[in-house]
């Protein structure tokens, strides 16, 4: 029998692995996957490109006309498996995850008329059955009747260890101090903002992969999955 596609919601703070989840998950059941993070990145990017630096330097109308102007989507590159996120039909997978963009990211995802359009971008592009979208309020809000809502979550101390360990293998520079106060900060920025705030949705089932390995999170998955289809 055929099985049944269903959209799948999963968020949770920074550096908790989401996006590698997400990934294997859709690899799995052989589904799209979404990262909405990315697109937050993307619009980062273009506004660091139109010289805003601080989003206290942005005015609703200038944002409001850079919006209007920027395209942000996924594409497929021949012999590489899956999507990459683009800007104006541009590749920009790489240039979204430098520190400069990592840094802006936040404070830029908490403005109003940036949510509104990334929220319904992506629920166009997730409109169809057979999604993962990983983020922050795909549960909540982007897609609040998803048929499976994963919120993750880690300790703190052992996310700043392994986005210390992913920066040293990019050759990037930091203390774990420096990191750990990056991500405690993201992490307020993201649960006290006014639209869309991170937080757990009610009918969503915890994932905390503080002492898990990757391997024992797609057993954990398998489990719960089997259920469902
Ligand atoms: O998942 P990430 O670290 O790449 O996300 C980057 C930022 O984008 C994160 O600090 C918060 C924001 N974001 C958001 O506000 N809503 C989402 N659905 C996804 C990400």
């Amino acid at each position: 029998m055929e099985k049944k596609r269903i959209t799948i919601a999963v968020d949770g703070y920074s550096s908790c692995g989401k996006s590698t989840f997400a990934k294997q998950i859709a690899e799995h059941l052989n589904y799209l996957y979404i990262d909405s993070g990315a697109m937050y990145r993307a619009v980062t990017l273009a506004l660091i490109r139109a010289g805003i630096t601080s989003i206290d330097d942005a005015n609703e109308n200038q944002l409001q006309n850079l919006l209007s102007n920027i395209e942000v989507g996924l594409a497929n590159i021949p012999n590489k498996s899956g999507w990459f996120t683009t800007l104006n039909g541009e590749i920009v997978e790489d240039k979204i995850r430098s520190l400069e963009v990592s840094n802006m990211v936040s404070p830029v995802s908490t403005i109003p008329l940036v949510r509104k359009k990334m929220t319904q971008l992506q629920q166009e592009m997730g409109k169809k059955k057979g999604t993962v979208m990983d983020g922050r309020d795909i549960g909540t809000v982007v897609f609040p009747d998803a048929e499976l809502k994963i919120f993750m979550t880690a300790d703190p101390v052992v996310r700043a260890k392994r986005r210390l360990k992913e920066m040293e293998q990019k050759g990037q520079k930091a203390t774990l101090d420096e990191v750990l106060m990056n991500i405690e900060e993201r992490d307020y920025i993201d649960q006290n903002r006014a639209i869309a705030p991170l937080r757990q949705a009610e009918d969503a089932i915890v994932l905390d992969n503080s002492h898990m390995t990757v391997e024992e999170q797609m057993v954990w998955f398998k489990k719960i999955i089997e259920d469902i289809l």
